[in-house]
């Protein structure tokens, strides 16, 4: 078999290919630059996760788990989704440990969709999202909330669902726009789920990045919500354990069950002993870890998009998460090397030594994002505050 040629593999791999993200890392690590591009936090986990990560480990708590995860955990977490985001799960079986919140949502996507479904993507959307839902064989059907300041549209979101639409992916706060979603245009999607009979997959996995008085509200938590919604979640960006794969998802005991089987079939379960080391952030860690993580962020926000307006960039302020998306237009009218995205974020490579992700990744229609850029700014305070030293020297 001839695997240089690309019809030896099985059409659902062939359009993968490296991401923009990856390449742009190549590159900036190519000039010793730094990477505002993709979303890695490099934030130390906090000390009673790891701490409880090495028990775990020495105490041998290393054989698959139950496929749903491992029940004081799972405990933990309804107690949490109950408390901190009005859910009203009942039972430890309604929560299924994924491997990150990404395992879930594959397994919640599997587990409901195929060919021959729809669904509802909004844009600007997070690239796996999109990527994960067309694994399943649905077709997706592309709304645009663009910019921080649009507000849910049920009209369009109307104009763009046909009979066969059955599921909405909902990300709040959202990567790449910051966005959080009100509880008014929540109310106005729920309307639209019950008239259409639609099922919800919602991605909290940034639900502790508020800024100023933005309020997480968990689709679910509304009347009439839960029975139709997914709720996925996870520890990767609160606790800094990216790299763990420890996220769970939320849902009525029917879907839940169906998940945790289409869990097990993929995955078996997630990391064994880190499922025990997650339990110290619910047991060993309070609400002050959260204050303070969220004054973090404020200022780090603060510090970058401040960089950015003052170097020309036009910056809707993210509400939530941790990503700016930062229009260029107007530094492309004075200076050169801003043609389009591609180009902008070549520019900012060469002469700052800044990775940043081109604004199309975050869009369907090719033109759509081509005066934007993705910028991440979960970096310890000394790299973020270079990064913004090298702009400042590059384009102010
Ligand atoms: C919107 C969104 N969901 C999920 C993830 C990944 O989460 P996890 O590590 O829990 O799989 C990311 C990571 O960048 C993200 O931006």
């Amino acid at each position: 078999m001839d695997f240089s040629d690309p019809s030896s593999f099985a059409a659902r791999a062939r359009p993968l290919e490296q991401s923009d993200i990856r390449s742009v890392t190549r590159r900036v690590e190519a000039v010793d630059g730094i990477n505002l591009g993709q979303g890695i936090c490099d934030l130390p986990t906090p000390r009673p996760i790891k701490a409880r990560a090495q028990r775990a480990i020495e105490e041998d708590r290393s054989v698959y788990s139950h496929h749903a995860g491992i029940e004081p955990l799972r405990r933990a977490i309804l107690d949490k989704v109950q408390r901190e985001n009005g859910i009203p799960a009942l039972h430890p079986d309604e929560v299924v440990m994924g491997v990150g919140s990404t395992g879930a949502f594959v397994a919640a996507a599997f587990t409901l969709l195929e060919a021959g479904d729809e669904v509802v993507l909004f844009e600007p959307f997070y690239g796996y999202h999109r990527n994960i839902l067309e694994l399943t064989g649905a077709t997706l059907r592309y709304v645009p909330l663009g910019g921080l300041d649009s507000t849910f549209d049920p009209g369009a979101m109307k104009e763009a669902m046909t009979p066969d639409t059955k599921a909405v992916i909902v990300n709040t706060p959202a990567n790449p726009s910051g966005k959080v979603w009100t509880r008014d245009e929540l109310t106005d999607l729920l309307d639209v789920m019950q008239t259409h009979d639609l099922v919800a997959i919602t991605d909290e996995i940034y639900e502790y990045m508020l800024y100023d008085d933005a309020e997480h509200v968990s689709p679910a938590s509304l009347d009439g919500a839960y029975e139709r919604t997914v709720t996925l979640s996870g520890f990767s960006k609160t606790y800094n354990v990216t790299g763990w794969r420890l996220g769970y998802g939320v849902a009525p005991a029917p879907i839940a069950e169906k998940m945790a089987l289409m869990n097990d079939l993929l995955y078996i379960c997630a990391p064994r002993p880190l499922q025990h080391a997650a339990l110290a952030a619910f047991d060993e860690m309070d609400e002050t870890y959260i204050a303070q993580l969220q004054a973090d962020y404020a200022d780090r926000r603060a510090m970058l998009c401040e960089t950015l307006e003052a170097i020309g960039f036009d910056v809707p302020w993210p509400d939530g998460a941790y990503y700016v998306l930062a229009d260029f237009s107007s530094l492309r009218d004075r200076r050169a090397g801003f043609a389009d995205d591609a180009a902008a974020c070549d520019t900012l490579i060469k002469e700052a030594h800044i990775g940043s992700v081109t604004g199309q990744s975050f869009y369907e229609d090719e033109v759509d994002g081509d005066t934007e850029l993705r910028f991440c700014f979960a970096k310890e305070r000394p790299v973020l505050k270079q990064a913004c030293r090298q702009l400042r020297d590059a384009f102010g």
